[in-house]
């Protein structure tokens, strides 16, 4: 079984070629084309920019993929795409594309929503039974998801304001760093002396509950800019401290997710993390020491794989073919906005 993925919901123009064999699964071909320097004199990804280079490279993206992987277009059995959350302009794009591939070769389609596809990709390369746990950190979404099938989700737990990304984002932005802001924050926090020298808040860690909230934390590392000049070192020990107060509350409330799953299911936990801030290396760290210490197995995708890609999409759709799902509706239309519990 080969199938094409096509990721055109945000900043990335992403192909992959996904085959399983035997029930073993393989990447044929993958690319990943990023718009970020397209984006970032804007501070941020702009849709029209961002439609206009989807569908500038999206066609020379795929012909390479056939080229390098030795692929011909008929030895293909499904063509997938994002279908949502996502921005609509690229939505349409990706989607349309793989919908003329599959139209033109007879083979069926399938619309992927990118955050099933985030949440299952790990199950590409472990093996990885339901239910279990997942805490999605993008630059759209921190959810906690409880994952009973392929295609039944449960939002555990969910941000009231900003995604963490997008806190990340908008810090940086304060502090005089590039968009995107994550993996530019997490490099000056490691220059830092790693002390934490001020007491951000952490929203919502005593609530007994699964949701997150960013915008004080965001306030709070604003009003400490204004009292201060923007040296270098002070810039990295901002950094630090605001890591260390976003994974205070990740830590805490996936915690108390696992407790919560615990009560309810009587089986091994897998608790999986994933989405762009996953990348995060002291993120992950955290996670390691608390899998540790709850005797969870924590699964946390290689970065290429928590970040947007195509490899997740296909490999989405293959999951749904497995279930013997035949595949969607050429007039099934993109979604914007299409959260994983109504799927
Ligand atoms: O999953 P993703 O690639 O796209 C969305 O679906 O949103 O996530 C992008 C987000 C951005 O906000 C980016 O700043 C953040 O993930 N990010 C990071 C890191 N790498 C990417 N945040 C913290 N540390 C990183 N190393
Ligand atoms: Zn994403």
């Amino acid at each position: 079984m080969i199938v094409m993925g096509i990721e055109s919901s945000c900043d990335e123009t992403a192909v992959s070629l996904v085959e399983r064999k035997k029930n073993k699964n393989f990447v044929r071909s993958e690319i990943v084309l990023s718009q970020i320097p397209k984006h970032r004199k804007f501070g941020g990804v702009v849709p029209e920019i961002s439609s206009r280079e989807h569908l500038k490279y999206l066609d020379k993206i795929v012909r390479k993929i056939l080229c390098k992987s030795k692929t011909s277009i008929n030895e293909i059995d499904a063509f997938s795409a994002t279908m949502g959350p996502g921005l609509l302009g690229g939505l349409i794009i990706g989607s349309n594309y793989a919908k003329s591939l599959s139209l033109s070769v007879g083979k069926p389609f399938y619309g992927i929503n990118h955050l099933q596809a985030h949440a299952l990709i790990p199950r590409l390369k472990s093996v990885i039974k339901f239910p279990f746990l997942v805490l999605l950190v993008s630059g759209g979404h921190t959810q906690i998801i409880l994952v009973k099938n392929i295609n039944s989700f449960e939002i555990w737990g969910e941000t009231l304001d900003d995604a963490l990304g997008e806190a990340f984002d908008k810090t940086a932005q304060m502090l005089g760093l590039r968009y995107p802001g994550g993996p530019e924050i997490e490099k000056k926090a490691q220059k830092s002396l790693g002390i934490k020298k001020f007491n951000f808040p952490k929203p919502m860690i005593n609530q007994n509950n699964l949701d997150f909230s960013f915008s004080g934390l965001k306030t709070a590392v604003r009003r400490k800019l204004q009292l201060n000049n923007l040296s270098e070192q002070f810039v990295r020990d901002i950094s630090f401290n605001f890591q260390l107060s976003v994974l205070e509350c990740l830590i805490n409330k996936c915690e108390r997710a696992i407790n919560l799953f615990r009560k309810k299911f009587d089986c091994d936990l897998s608790l999986i993390v994933s989405g762009g801030v996953a990348a995060n290396i002291f993120i992950r760290k955290g996670f390691k020491k608390l899998a540790k210490e709850k005797g969870v197995k924590l699964i946390v995708p290689d970065p290429k794989y928590c970040v947007d890609n195509a490899t997740m999409i296909a490999w989405a759709c293959i999951e749904r073919m497995v279930t013997g799902d035949l595949g969607d509706k050429l007039y099934t239309l993109p979604k914007p906005r299409w959260p994983l519990d109504t799927l």
